[in-house]
């Protein structure tokens, strides 16, 4: 049910002139709003909703999103939508493991109900964020016709794109705020393609009017070139190779990592990767979870038992044991075309240095599925952090065409790297920023929280921005919460970071 008044308001265009205009407002949907879920007694610290955009309605096809409103002033405070990667991988990822409003702390036995505490630096402390499970397939999200699964970049931006305009109809009283588009991993395609989708419809005229001043991406897939031949220079700047493998693979090699075209080239590749395949590719820092029942295991047998023990970070309950869903071998990040899983590259059921339970525990449960309106099992499926449940194109090619197109017409970029991740190292993101060639007007400097270096930071003209954090792996605000919400906020906030 959405309540709808009228609300008018007097705009002064020159002293004598006075025009009256007329606007519908409607407020946001009465029966998405979220009020208890199981897990969490306390009471909300700002309004959550949650349901479903059907944005075909012949197809059946239901994007869900969760809504978090700011916890410090939501009627000025910015609107940012949130998208995790994969391809495949569900943004309550971001809701549960990273940014949420909550910290999961897992239930006493395997399987059972997590307990929810709120999360001090969740990103709704200074603005509002609308997780979205994206494309129809993942996560909460379906279609009646599974034709629909086999989709690919291009699909995903325009269906994400009828999303925002159908969400923003809906809650229309967030139309004016400035509003952000955000991601990362393999978002780093879904963000700057519905960005620029997004901004082609305000050039359009399309209603309503989408009030987008910018776009943040963090570790994200990019381009093949910059990305494929970004691991070895990392590993070597990271002491993980030696300098005489890295002087022969980089002389075999001609500094092309990503297109081997010698015997010599290739072999020396395959030493870098036999020297770093015991990793956790999303944290070299962090240790490698093994699953009890995966063939990974019985692979890796020489690795140390303390190894497999939790490191810690700031969060008060452990980061979890499951760093991210679906990844690339070494070197061949993202070609065209299809983009495989993990599970299929290595023919077995689960992935590496990974665990999700208190995600798939919480996200299972019936009486959660109800409380925040996602459909039962038998209707959406079973919640998976990374699903199969696709079969994902690249068919948008490089990311560098629709960052200088959008940079250049005003929008502002962040484009950030957790300086600790193998999946998608920094030193890919720094170069292709580089490449774009914009003058430096913010040069390479360290940024600070608390008077200590929480990383690098690099400004371009155009308001594109390079940013680091230092010690962080691919997810960055689930290793440095505290160092995500500062650089966050200072960057939306139009501050310097
Ligand atoms: C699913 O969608 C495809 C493409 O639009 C269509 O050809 C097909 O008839 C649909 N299937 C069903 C069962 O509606
Ligand atoms: C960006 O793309 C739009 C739509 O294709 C095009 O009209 C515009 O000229 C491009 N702008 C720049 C600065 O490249
Ligand atoms: C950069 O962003 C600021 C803040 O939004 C804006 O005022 C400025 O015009 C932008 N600069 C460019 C070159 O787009």
């Amino acid at each position: 049910m959405t309540k709808i008044h009228f609300f008018c308001y007097l705009t002064t265009l020159i002293l004598i002139q006075i025009v009256l205009n007329c606007v519908p407002i409607s407020s946001a949907p009465e029966a998405a709003i979220v009020t208890k879920i199981p897990g969490f007694d306390g009471s909300f610290p700002s309004k959550h909703y949650s349901g479903y955009v059907n944005i075909d309605e012949a197809h059946g096809r239901k994007l869900f999103y969760y809504f978090v409103e700011s916890e410090r002033n939501p009627q000025t405070d910015p609107i940012v939508l949130w998208l995790n990667g994969g391809p495949g991988c569900s943004s309550f990822d971001g809701f549960v493991y990273e940014h949420g409003p909550f910290n999961f702390e897992a239930g006493k036995s395997r399987g059972s109900l997590p307990t929810l505490h709120l999360n001090p630096h969740a990103w709704s402390k200074v603005s509002s964020i609308i997780y979205l499970d994206s494309p129809a397939g993942v996560g909460f999200s379906y279609s009646g016709n599974e034709s629909d699964y086999k989709t690919g970049d291009l699909k995903t931006a325009s269906d994400s794109h009828i999303f925002l305009l159908k969400w923003f109809e809906l809650y229309p009283e967030f139309q004016s705020n400035p509003f952000y588009i955000t991601g990362e991993s393999y978002a780093g395609i879904y963000v700057p393609t519905l960005a620029y989708e997004v901004a082609k419809g305000i050039d359009a005229g399309v209603k309503p009017v989408l009030n987008l001043k910018g776009y943040m991406v963090g570790n994200g897939v990019t381009d093949n070139v910059f990305d494929g031949n970004a691991l070895v220079p990392f590993v070597h700047g990271m002491g993980l190779i030696s300098d005489q493998l890295f002087e022969t693979v980089n002389s075999e090699c001609n500094g092309n990592y990503y297109n081997p075209t010698s015997e010599n080239c290739e072999g020396n590749l395959a030493k870098v990767d036999q020297e770093i395949r015991d990793l956790n590719i999303y944290d070299i820092l962090e240790p490698c979870y093994h699953d009890t029942s995966s063939s990974i295991r019985i692979e890796n047998t020489k690795l140390p038992f303390s190894f497999r023990k939790l490191g810690e970070t700031e969060r008060p309950l452990p980061v979890r044991k499951r760093m991210f869903g679906r990844a690339w071998p070494f070197r061949a990040p993202v070609r065209d075309g299809f983009v495989p899983t993990w599970p299929q590259l290595l023919n077995s059921e689960s992935v590496p240095c990974t665990d999700d339970e208190v995600a798939d525990a919480w996200l299972n449960n019936e009486a959660v599925r109800k409380a925040i309106h996602a459909e039962s099992a038998n209707v959406a499926g079973k919640w998976e952090l990374c699903t199969e449940r696709i079969r994902f194109y690249h068919d948008a090619g490089s990311m560098i065409k629709y960052h200088k197109n959008l940079t250049s017409r005003g929008y502002r970029a962040l484009i950030f790297s957790g300086d600790h991740d193998m999946c998608v190292p920094y030193t890919g993101s720094e170069a292709w920023t580089r490449s774009v060639g914009y003058k430096i007007v913010d040069e390479w400097r360290p940024w600070t929280v608390k008077d200590q270096v929480a990383g690098y930071i690099q400004g371009y003209e155009n308001n594109l921005t390079f940013l680091t954090i230092k010690g962080a792996g691919h997810t960055v605000p689930e290793y440095k919460p505290v160092e995500a919400l500062e650089f966050y906020s200072r960057w939306l906030e139009g501050r310097r970071v």
